[in-house]
């Protein structure tokens, strides 16, 4: 099942997110939606709370970036429950986009390398670190778990530069390839 995507301006992005429980129910069916969503909108990570849940879930597919990247060719990852507990190395700008905040890019500093705990579909604990690129998506992610968008990033102009268009993609006035589910506001 292909989810709608809520953007901007849905209260639910502003959660921090709760954890699932070990009894969830139709957890391999949700994960699977979530990669179906996420591919036909062309994403490489999406968050449980763009497809409207609370939830500490996120996934991401780095395997089309695998030619450019050959690290990346079975980047394939289900992150349930995840804790970053460390933030480490240089910080790094590069532009980031979000399928919660159509048609809008913005450089964003990241550190290079995090360490992160989490379990996966059958709930196996993990203690990995990532570093790159993949730890710049993986932190993207993890920041809609705790109600964080990239635009927050942004220097207090920008924001006031981009408050127009954000406010237009609250209202629905926005174009997409996939469906998106517009705030009640
Ligand atoms: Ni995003």
């Amino acid at each position: 099942m292909i989810y709608p995507i809520t953007v901007y301006g849905d209260p639910v992005l502003r959660k921090l997110a709760a954890d699932v429980k070990h009894d969830f129910a139709g957890l391999d069916k949700l994960i699977g939606d979530m990669f179906d969503t996420m591919h036909n909108a062309d994403g490489i990570g999406i968050a449980a709370p763009q497809i409207g849940l609370d939830i500490r879930i996120f996934v991401i597919d780095l395997t089309p970036l695998g030619d450019e990247d050959p690290s990346l060719k079975d980047f394939r990852k289900v992150f349930i429950n995840p804790r970053i507990v460390l933030k480490e190395g240089e910080q790094v700008l590069m532009e980031e986009g979000c399928l919660s905040i159509p048609g809008l890019r913005e450089d964003v500093l990241r550190y290079d390398t995090i360490q992160i705990k989490y379990l996966d579909s059958d709930w196996q604990e993990y203690d990995e670190i990532f570093t790159g690129f993949s730890a710049r998506v993986i932190q993207h992610e993890y920041d809609h778990l705790q109600g964080v968008m990239f635009v927050d990033y942004c220097s207090p102009l920008k924001k006031r530069l981009l408050k127009g268009r954000l406010s237009d993609i609250t209202r629905g006035k926005v174009t997409t390839t996939y469906r998106t589910k517009t705030p009640k506001v």
